[in-house]
Order: C-alpha cells, then sequence, then structure tokens
C-alpha cells in the first residue's frame, strides 16, 4: 500500500468523529476560529486558496480562488449572496463526498463557513443527493451540534460573521448536480440548466450572485488557510496541487475510496492501492473519472492521475472515479449502459441531447443486442461530434458523446466483431442479456 502524506480523511477514521467533541478535539473548526479571532480577511483567505492552487473537485477542477474572487464587491454590490454546496454526487462510479460528509460532517461544514466567509455570505444551501440518507442525516446532526454550540447562526464565535445553513434533498436526477441546474431546483423549479452567461456569480440563486462548489472542494479549504499554500502544492502536481479522493470500482480486488496525492500513477492506484485486477484477469480499459470520462485502454495504465496527463490521453480527470474494467467485459454493453443513463438523465432543454442521447443507446443497444449494421458504428461517431463539444446549455450532452467516441475510437474492432457475428462475443454461449425496460 502507498504511504502518502495524509489530511482528508484522517479525522473520518477515528471513531465518532462525527460529533463534535470528537471532532473538535481533533482539530475540527480551528481554522475558522483562527480566521475569526485573528480577524483575517475575506481577501487574506481567498488569496491564500487562490495561491494554493485549489481546483474543484466536482470535475471541471476550475481554480477555486479564482472563482471565489469572481463574486462582486459587497461595497459596490449590496445584494445578498449565497453558497451553495453542490453534494448531489451522481455521476456513476462517484462516491467521495459520501464519506465525508458521513465520516467527517464538522470538517466539512468547517469547510463550508470558511467558504462562506471568503465569499461573503451568510447563506449556505447544501443540495444533498435523494439517495444519500445516512449523509443527509449526519450533516443534519452535526449543522444542530455547530449551532448549539455557536459554530452556526449569528455572531458566531462572538465575531461578526452571521451565517445560516440549510440542507436540501434532491429528487434523484443527476441534472440537477450541474450548477444552475441545482439552482433552479432549490428554487423549487424544474432542474433545467440556464444557459450561461450570465455565471451563477452575477446571477445565480433568486437572481443574486452565488457561488456553486463540490464538498470535496470546501473540505480543503480549513487546511489550507491553517498550514499555509506551500504545504499545499507540496503535494501532487505543479498544476494539480494537494491530495485527492480518488474513487475505485469495478473488477479490483480492493474496490473503496482513497486519499493519494495528484500524480501518482493509474497504475500505482490499480496495483499497489487496489490490489490489482480480480480473478487474476487482464485489465482491458479504464474510465480515469467517471462515466463521462472517456475509456481508456490497458496501455494508458501508467498515465499520472492528474488533470494535464489525464488530458493528453484525450480523456478527463472528471472526479477522479477511476471504473475498472477485466478482459471479460464487453466495451459495448458498457457503453449501451452509460448511454441509457445519459438518455434517462438529459432534461430535453436542446435537441442535441435529447435526440442525441436516445439515439446512442439506441445504436448501442442494438450492435450490443445482434442487430447492428457496419455504418451504425460511424453513425456514433457522427452522432457524437453532432453533441459535443461544448454544443448544448450544458455538458451533460458531452458527458454522453465524450465516452462513446472514446469507445469507438479505443475498441472499434470489438464494435465490428458484434456486427459480423451478429451477438455479443462475449455472452457466454445459450445465454442472453437482459433488456433493460424502455429500450428500443
Ligand atoms: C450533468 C452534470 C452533472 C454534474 N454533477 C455534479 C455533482 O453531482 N457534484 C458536483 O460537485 N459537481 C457536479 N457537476 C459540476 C458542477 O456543474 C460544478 O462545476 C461544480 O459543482 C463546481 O464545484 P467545484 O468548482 O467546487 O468543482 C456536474 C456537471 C454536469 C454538467
Ligand atoms: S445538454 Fe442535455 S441536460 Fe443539458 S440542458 Fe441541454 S438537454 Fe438539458
Amino acid at each position: 500500500m502507498s504511504n502518502y502524506p495524509t489530511y482528508l480523511l484522517d479525522r473520518a477514521k477515528i471513531t465518532d468523529a462525527h460529533t463534535l467533541a470528537v471532532a473538535q478535539k481533533h482539530g475540527a473548526y480551528e481554522a475558522l476560529r483562527k480566521v475569526l479571532k485573528e480577524g483575517i480577511s475575506y481577501a487574506e483567505v481567498i488569496r491564500v486558496v487562490k495561491d494554493s492552487g485549489l481546483r474543484g473537485r466536482g470535475g471541471a477542477g476550475f481554480s477555486t480562488g479564482m472563482k471565489w474572487s469572481f463574486m462582486p464587491d459587497p461595497v459596490t454590490d449590496p445584494r445578498p449572496r449565497y453558497l451553495a454546496i453542490n453534494a448531489d454526487e451522481s455521476e456513476p462510479g462517484t462516491c467521495k463526498d459520501r464519506v465525508l460528509m458521513e465520516q467527517d460532517p464538522h470538517g466539512f461544514l468547517e469547510g463550508c463557513l470558511l467558504s462562506a466567509y471568503a465569499i461573503r455570505a451568510k447563506v449556505i444551501y447544501i443540495y444533498v443527493r435523494g439517495e444519500y440518507r445516512a449523509p443527509y442525516n449526519r450533516v443534519l446532526a452535526a449543522i444542530a451540534q455547530a449551532r448549539a454550540a455557536g459554530l452556526i447562526g449569528k455572531k458566531i464565535l462572538g465575531s461578526d460573521f452571521d451565517c445560516e445553513v440549510w440542507m436540501h434533498k434532491g429528487a434523484g436526477a443527476y441534472i440537477c448536480g450541474e450548477e444552475t441546474g441545482l439552482m433552479e431546483s432549490l428554487e423549487g423549479k424544474r432542474g433545467h440548466p440556464r444557459p450561461k452567461p450570465p455565471f451563477p456569480a452575477a446571477f445565480g440563486l433568486w437572481g443574486q450572485p452565488t457561488t456553486v462548489n463540490n464538498v470535496e472542494t470546501v473540505f480543503n479549504a480549513p487546511f489550507i488557510v491553517l498550514r499555509g499554500a506551500e504545504w499545499f502544492k507540496s503535494m501532487g502536481t505543479k498544476t494539480s496541487t494537494g491530495n485527492l479522493l480518488v474513487g475505485v470500482s469495478g473488477h479490483v480486488n480492493r474496490p473503496g475510496v482513497y486519499e493519494l496525492p495528484f500524480g501518482v500513477s493509474c497504475r500505482e492506484i490499480l496495483e499497489d492501492v487496489c490490489g490489482g485486477v480480480w480473478k487474476q484477469r487482464k485489465l482491458k480499459g479504464f474510465l480515469p473519472g467517471g462515466s463521462s470520462t472517456g475509456v481508456l485502454t490497458a496501455a494508458f495504465i501508467d498515465t499520472p492521475m492528474e488533470h494535464d496527463a489525464i488530458k493528453q490521453t484525450g480523456s478527463m480527470l472528471g472526479t477522479a472515479a477511476m471504473i475498472v474494467m477485466d478482459e471479460t467485459a464487453c466495451m459495448v454493453r458498457a457503453h449501451e449502459i452509460i448511454a441509457r443513463f445519459y438518455e434517462h438523465e438529459s432534461c430535453g432543454q436542446c435537441s442535441q441531447c435529447r435526440e442525441g442521447t436516445q439515439w446512442l443507446h439506441q445504436i448501442f443497444h442494438r450492435i450490443e443486442h445482434g442487430k447492428g449494421r457496419m455504418e451504425d458504428i460511424d453513425m456514433l461517431v457522427t452522432l457524437s461530434r453532432g453533441m459535443a463539444p461544448a454544443k448544448t446549455i450544458c455538458a451533460l450532452s458531452d458527458a454522453a458523446a465524450i465516452p462513446t467516441l472514446a469507445a469507438v475510437q479505443h475498441f472499434r474492432g470489438e464494435f465490428e466483431d458484434h456486427v459480423k457475428q451478429a451477438c455479443c462475443p462475449f455472452l457466454p454461449a445459450g445465454t442472453k442479456r437482459p433488456v433493460f425496460a424502455g429500450a428500443h
């Protein structure tokens, strides 16, 4: 097992760390206390976070300090402002925010409060995936404990900082994890993403300045404030700093959520951390960052898990949710399942996405079920090129198209075998794939 310095999951491993007493004994709220007692300005908090190089952990990897600095100056723009925490975590393969909320809810709340302080928000909304009952209950209980201890509410720790925290449960729609869909949903409307610009910092919740941040992103903030930008930059790579939570699922011996510095190789994650491919089989391919990142072949296993290196392969780091597939996996079947997910989750506002996701699913389905034609393979490519990049209101269309393009690029032979043999070559003789309800 690799031995790197850790901080994100340290408290989570302590028994009863979800209670305020234990969490505080192990350092929770120290950074908030320091900022408020020493009168460290919001500008200084933004500066140190910017200098640290922290990038959003929700998938896009945008600079957090930069995002915070986009919030307007309250002197010239005195409108109310909000921090919305994205705890929707619905990307297939991703399950890291859940661990932080469930195991260290006070560390998470401290991150929320410090982030709100930096952008001068007095209200925080935490938007939690509807199915996340345990994390929801843990954070709700932590809010009550923190409020009773004067850590949430008016004049926090005797300072001039007022901040309220509210939680909101989603209803199971992936699209409500897209930041503008999330805001629409919080406002009580359908989770339909908004065209951008205007961006949330100018026109967010109820038209007011808003910052949307992922759970793991804000979780990093107290550590950076306490230990400094240089400490943070001592982990990871030049452009991807700090540690990140890597969630590994699929055909591995030890799936799980692991804390690692950016830049460790995918091989190290697979072999050293997760004990290798299960059942002594060979690696066929892997999705490095969740279902919306393009599949890579085993030849890419030495790629460092960090933004730039993964981008060079043509894929994306996404949420660092590595999905591993062994030699028995059928890439057509895997992508049929992915396409079905995006078809189901498209909100339907953009024709490229609404129609494109349906067609992708339909074509994958017929190739997998022995009714494909050779021209279908190029049709998948043509369709995907019509859906991405950045052709629609939000990136869900890209999320469906990009994995399709990667699958055809890296595994075309497998698609052709399906067509030639008029069946899935990976199915044991005499068996049939189950057909999903609603499949074409
Ligand atoms: C379809 C779609 C779903 C998304 N789902 C999530 C999600 O569940 N959690 C999340 O943090 N970000 C999600 N995002 C990214 C958010 O839009 C946004 O970039 C992120 O919350 C910003 O936080 P960060 O800067 O801290 O990473 C999604 C984006 C898209 C296009
Ligand atoms: S890209 Fe898809 S999910 Fe996003 S707004 Fe358009 S139709 Fe809706």
